[in-house]
């Protein structure tokens, strides 16, 4: 039997419309458009201000731009996979909620919460299931509402994350196209650099965990950085060398956490900034939903057959970089 890849055949993706400036962060907190340009490379970040929606509803609307871009009906689909560490609720699975507004009847969905790196590792999973042969239309969406744990009062994590959905629809062929190859890694080691502390078994919500502020995010950035700039730029290495990738063609989309991370993977790459999706500037660090919103943004330049390493690294700690061949 022929071997079947996954392809993706087509992206969608949702942004909220209110804009967060340095400028209105620097009336926030002791911070300045030139310190958060010159150290994470952001100028603006969307954030979902609408008062009762949430991380479904941006998924909801990425999933609706796919459908009307792919044509695909609602019960076509066969499996929905919602990448996020900002779902509506701690349970049930955001994807469920995702699938019930849309009317996606015919599918069983799931969450996947790995940080920044949840939209590769999704991308991962998915494409078993495609490969599998089962699965014939597979919605992967990374959805974020990083605003819900943001302290704003907190200068060191503010400025940098956004809010947004991205959405691709993933479907078999027998043809060298798709997703070809990967490198994955975690260490647990990372949890106490990156993490958000309480509101989980070990430390439900009190009003001690509320006062403390251990409902936000708590980065230690500098050791966070570190790991970062080596382990993605390693899995990105590992995939073009192990499959001879021509290093001044292939399409680089990675998680946008910080440009110095992202400049340091293409300096190791030797690949031109043109090769780089950058989006950082525009819509900061959208956690799940950073590498779906890179490749909407890119759709229309992207040629059928052009190789693409996706790369990621966040909280876990845990990275991954898959080898991509644009299928349209
Ligand atoms: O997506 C998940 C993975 N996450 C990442 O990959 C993030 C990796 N880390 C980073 O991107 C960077 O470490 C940060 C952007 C988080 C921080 O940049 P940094 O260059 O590592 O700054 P720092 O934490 O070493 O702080 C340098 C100085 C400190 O002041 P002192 O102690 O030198 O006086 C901070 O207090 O900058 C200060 N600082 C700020 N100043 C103005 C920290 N945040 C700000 C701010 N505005 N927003």
């Amino acid at each position: 039997m022929e071997k079947i890849h996954a392809i993706i055949t087509g992206v969608g993706a949702y942004l909220p419309d209110y804009v967060l400036t340095n400028e209105e962060l620097s009336r926030m907190v002791d911070t300045s458009d030139e310190w958060i340009m010159e150290r994470i490379g952001i100028k603006e970040r969307r954030i979902q201000r609408e008062r009762g929606k949430a991380t479904s509803d941006m998924g909801v609307e990425a999933v609706r731009d796919l459908f009307s871009k792919t044509g695909t009906k609602p019960e076509e689909v066969d499996l929905l996979i919602c990448a996020t560490v900002t779902p509506d609720m701690r349970f049930p699975a955001t994807s469920c909620l995702i699938a019930d507004k849309l009317g996606i009847r015919n599918a069983f969905a799931f969450d996947l919460s790995s940080g920044c790196s949840g939209f590769v590792y999704a991308l991962s999973t998915a494409a078993r299931y495609v490969e599998s042969g089962r699965y014939k239309k597979v919605v992967l969406v990374g959805a974020e509402k990083m605003s819900s744990m943001i302290d704003y009062t907190d200068r060191a994590t503010c400025p940098i994350f956004g809010d947004g959905a991205g959405a691709v629809l993933l479907e078999p062929t027998t043809e060298e196209y798709g997703v070809l190859d990967e490198v994955m890694g975690t260490d647990g080691c990372g949890a106490k650099h990156l993490h958000m502390k309480a509101g989980g078994s070990l430390f439900p919500p009190t009003h001690e965990t509320v006062d403390k502020r251990w409902h936000y995010v708590y980065q230690e950035g500098q050791a966070v950085f570190k790991w970062a700039v080596v382990k993605m730029a390693d899995v990105a290495e590992a995939v073009v060398k192990r499959n001879n990738l021509d290093p001044s063609k292939v399409w680089i989309a990675p998680h946008q956490a910080n440009l110095r991370i992202i400049n340091a993977v293409q300096r190791r790459l030797g690949v031109s900034a043109e090769q780089v999706m950058i989006n950082i500037d525009r819509y900061g660090n959208t956690t799940a939903a950073t590498i779906p919103l890179l490749l909407w943004e890119w759709e229309k330049k992207l040629k059928k057959g052009d190789d693409i390493v996706v790369c990621a690294f966040g909280a876990g700690f845990s990275w991954g970089a898959i080898w991509l061949k644009w299928a349209y």
